[in-house]
């Protein structure tokens, strides 16, 4: 049987069905999934009953497993078996996290932005949510580049930004101690496989445009958050358990909406890993 692929809003993202993700795919079946995300970025999968196995099987389809330091010990610790998976969590024993990025609001981000393999795309199960919030947004970067005007354009064409995280923290005025990475990308990428433009800056990571004065790039880059984070952009997932979503972070941000710390929150994470970003305009390499 084909799977069904159908619009799950004007801004991004498309919702599968007709696939049970624990079953082993046929070739067809995993070059209709890739081409599907491509032509939507983000997509919704259902209903889903996944292991741990069975998210890292699937993931591995799509390229090699995005993997964790080995040297510095995670929250997860043996609740997951391969080290490439995330828990996502504000779930706490002994008073502990027992996953990454715990609670509350989350600005918009591509993931991996500010490290030498950025990851290309992300994929999350949801096994607990809250009745309230906690919803993850996907902004659509195509449209925000096309949408800016023809003067910003030109300016930013061979411009780099800098991007930069430190571990576990989802607002920018609220740093963590330890500095994950910090990295110059190109502010226009071409998307390796649609050869489409897309805008790269988001609100968490992006610190400041290379070799513009502060003043001047801290007002054009509120510009392009404000642009990127439009409405009409963006589409807003309520997750239900057994959601699996997996998006594309080449043209996509995505946001968490806040939550209350007195409901539980758990979803699995898996990542492929991606190469260097590519410039949309040569002369920004
Ligand atoms: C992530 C992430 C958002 C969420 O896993 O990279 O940003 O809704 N998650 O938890
Ligand atoms: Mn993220």
């Amino acid at each position: 049987m084909s799977i069904t692929v159908e619009s799950i809003s004007n801004a991004i993202g498309a919702r599968v069905t007709d696939i049970d993700l624990r079953e082993e795919m046929s070739e067809e079946t995993v070059k209709a999934v890739h081409q599907a995300w491509m032509d939507y970025q983000v997509l919704v999968f259902p209903g889903q009953d996944l292991s741990e196995e069975d998210q890292v099987r699937f993931t591995a389809h799509f390229g090699e497993i995005g993997g964790r330091n080995r040297k510095v010990p995670t929250a997860e610790g043996d609740r997951v078996k391969h080290r490439g998976v995330m828990l996502v969590s504000n779930i706490r024993e002994d008073g502990k996290p027992i996953g990454s990025l715990p609670d509350g609001e989350m600005m918009f981000h591509s993931d991996g932005a500010y490290a030498r393999r950025p990851f290309r795309y992300t994929l999350l199960y949801a096994i607990e949510v809250p009745s309230v919030g906690g919803n993850t947004k996907f902004a659509n970067m195509y449209k925000a580049y096309d949408a800016l005007p023809d003067e910003l354009k030109a300016k930013l064409a061979n411009c780099q930004a800098e991007h930069v995280y430190y571990a576990g923290s989802v607002q920018k005025d609220a740093p963590s101690k330890s500095l994950t990475g910090a990295r110059l990308r190109p502010v226009f990428i071409k998307h390796e496989e649609t050869g489409r433009t897309a805008l790269y800056v988001s609100r968490l990571l992006t610190t400041r445009i290379e070799g513009m004065d502060e003043a001047e790039s801290d007002a054009i880059l509120e510009q392009l958050f404000d642009i990127s984070e439009r409405d009409d952009f963006v589409y807003e997932h309520k997750w239900t358990p057994g959601d699996f979503v997996m998006w594309d972070n080449r043209c996509s941000n995505h946001a968490r909406t806040d939550f209350s710390e007195g409901e539980r929150r758990l979803l699995r994470r898996t990542t492929v890993f991606g190469t260097d970003l590519i410039p949309a305009f040569a002369a920004a390499a």
